[in-house]
């Protein structure tokens, strides 16, 4: 059995990057206009850098109402929000503190507090945003690791079964570390999962994931089926090749 994804290969990273911008700012438009806010959870990891950058200029700095946009994040390293490893601060040295969204609408995830804490406090800030249904984030930024992790979800650790929570924090054996990350029942209510996948060495990973057998809790990120929405891969070529 093979995965039912809907793929687009991009000649190289920039190009990627740039749809990618396009697809923000297009969701962004529909779900202000349809329901007056846009809730985007973002990831980590080095490969939407670029992106977060891109979205602070032109044309995209001002083809988004940045007023009604609430971030969030996929995960989060077990560290303080000024601390080099931390998604937040990627995050807000890039995109956060160069576009003109309410500063209550910014939820970090405190990497700096214990894990379980950060975890339970994260989910109550999503509640007040969201209520108590499971949240349906209007989109997710999501990258894939070269082990078939995603957020922080990864291979063989219990975040990958949790099936109530909203937020978990994950020990990862083979980090030696915590990471709190969104769980699946959150991810797979989402309207639309974009799954950003560049460079060559997530080629052989990928041909896995899209062409072996599925096997989730090897490769979380397979894990992905959302209930009603849907999973984009963008791909660059290089990441491509053995597909
Ligand atoms: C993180 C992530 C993680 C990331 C993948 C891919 O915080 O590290 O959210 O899930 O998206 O590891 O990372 P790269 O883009 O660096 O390959």
């Amino acid at each position: 059995m093979t995965h039912m994804y809907s793929t687009k290969i991009y000649s190289d990273l920039d190009t990627l990057l740039t749809a990618t911008a396009d697809t923000v700012s297009v969701q962004a438009a529909r779900a202000i206009e349809d329901h007056g806010r846009f809730t985007i959870a973002l990831a980590g990891g080095s490969t939407p850098q670029p992106l977060y950058a891109m979205l602070t200029r032109e044309p995209y700095v001002s083809m988004i109402d940045w007023s009604k946009v609430y971030i969030f994040f996929g995960d989060e390293r077990c560290v303080p929000p000024d601390d080099p490893q931390s998604n937040f601060a990627m995050v807000y040295n890039t995109l956060l503190e160069r576009v003109p969204i309410p500063p209550q609408q910014t939820f970090r995830m405190a990497g700096e507090l214990a894990p379980t804490l950060a975890a339970e406090r994260y989910e109550k800030a999503m509640r007040t945003v969201f209520g108590d249904e499971l949240p349906r984030f209007d989109m997710m930024l999501l990258g894939m690791g070269e082990d078939g992790h995603t957020a922080s979800l990864f291979p063989e650790t219990a975040a990958i079964y949790e099936a109530k929570k909203w937020v978990v924090a994950n020990f990862v054996p083979k980090l030696d570390t915590w990471r709190i990350t969104l769980t699946l029942p959150v991810l797979n209510n989402a309207a639309l999962l974009l799954m950003l996948v560049a460079g060559a060495s997530k080629a052989e990973t990928l041909r896995a994931v899209m062409q072996g057998p599925p096997d989730t809790d090897l490769y979380p990120v397979e894990a992905l089926q959302p209930t009603n929405g849907q999973v984009w891969w963008y791909v660059d070529g290089a990441a491509a090749k053995h597909l």
